[in-house]
């Protein structure tokens, strides 16, 4: 990244642990357990906007770089931007192809040359100094009537919360300003930056721990994930209105007006 574009304070810490975690980080998606819960979050959230085939797709903060390959085949151009440069090293070592490329850029600061038909991103916003601010200039890199989507912790299940609570005090690979949102606030940053037909749906039951936590015992760990997957797909689909108050995740999508 260009040295000179000035960062906050709070983007230089966060910009510092990932790039301090990113061997780590990488890894999670290397572990049958975890590869799994990873792909299906994806997947899950991908899900709530409907585009068309071979979309042109943006990652913000994509990390390692793994939503490329989990989704290969089915976008004509994929772009993974993040401000970290270790983790967007080892995207473009292991998961660039032809059409998959990876920029260190913040995107606040990010002018690509074509607009896209999505722009999604995975536990991104929470991170932002200002989410609605960035969404604003994130919609003119869009397509009129494409679609941003973003999956967020939520706050509508007390014990979750707890658990996040707990996961700061004893994980140091864990951010401590992370962040849980509420449905209102992810619809009042949307409607804020200017995107239509706003859906906000609740992702994530008891596959969750498994995309975000590296865990040991990997051939114990790997059949308890695909089950947990599963379910999860079962009750995503068929329970979603009543899943607010237990679901780790919200996915929030909408629209550039047309
Ligand atoms: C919680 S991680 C999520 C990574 C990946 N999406 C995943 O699901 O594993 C957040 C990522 O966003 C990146 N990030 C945070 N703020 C950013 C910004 N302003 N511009 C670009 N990348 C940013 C971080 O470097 C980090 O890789």
């Amino acid at each position: 990244m260009d040295s000179s574009a000035a960062l906050s304070e709070r983007e230089s810490r966060d910009r510092e642990l990932f790039d301090r975690i990113a061997s780590t980080y990488a890894k999670k998606d290397l572990k049958p357990a975890h590869r799994i819960a990873r792909k299906l979050r994806l997947t899950q959230t991908l899900k709530v906007a409907d585009f068309g085939p071979a979309p042109r797709v943006m990652e913000i903060g994509c990390g390692a770089g793994f939503a490329a390959r989990y989704m290969e085949g089915r976008y004509g151009a994929f772009v993974g931007i993040d401000y970290s440069e270790k983790l967007i090293s080892y995207a473009r070592e292991f998961n660039r192809n032809e059409r998959a490329t990876f920029e260190v850029v913040n995107i606040n600061d990010y002018e690509p040359p074509e607009q896209f038909d999505v722009v999604f991103m995975i536990g991104l916003l929470h991170h932002l100094d200002d989410p609605a601010e960035t969404l604003t200039k994130v919609l003119k890199h869009l397509r009129p009537g494409g679609w941003v989507v973003a999956n967020e912790p939520q706050s509508g299940n007390p014990l979750v919360s707890w658990l996040r609570q707990m996961r700061k005090k004893v994980d140091k690979n864990y951010s401590d300003e992370q962040l849980e949102y509420a449905r209102g606030d992810l619809r009042a940053i949307f409607e804020k930056a200017g995107l239509t037909d706003i859906k906000i749906v609740p992702q994530g039951i008891l596959s969750t721990p498994f995309a975000e936590v590296s865990m040991p015992a990997q051939p114990l760990m790997a059949p308890i994930s695909y089950i947990c997957c599963a379910l999860d797909r079962v009750l995503e689909s068929a329970l979603s209105p009543i899943l607010y108050s237990v679901a780790w995740n919200l996915v929030a999508a909408g629209r550039r007006p047309a």
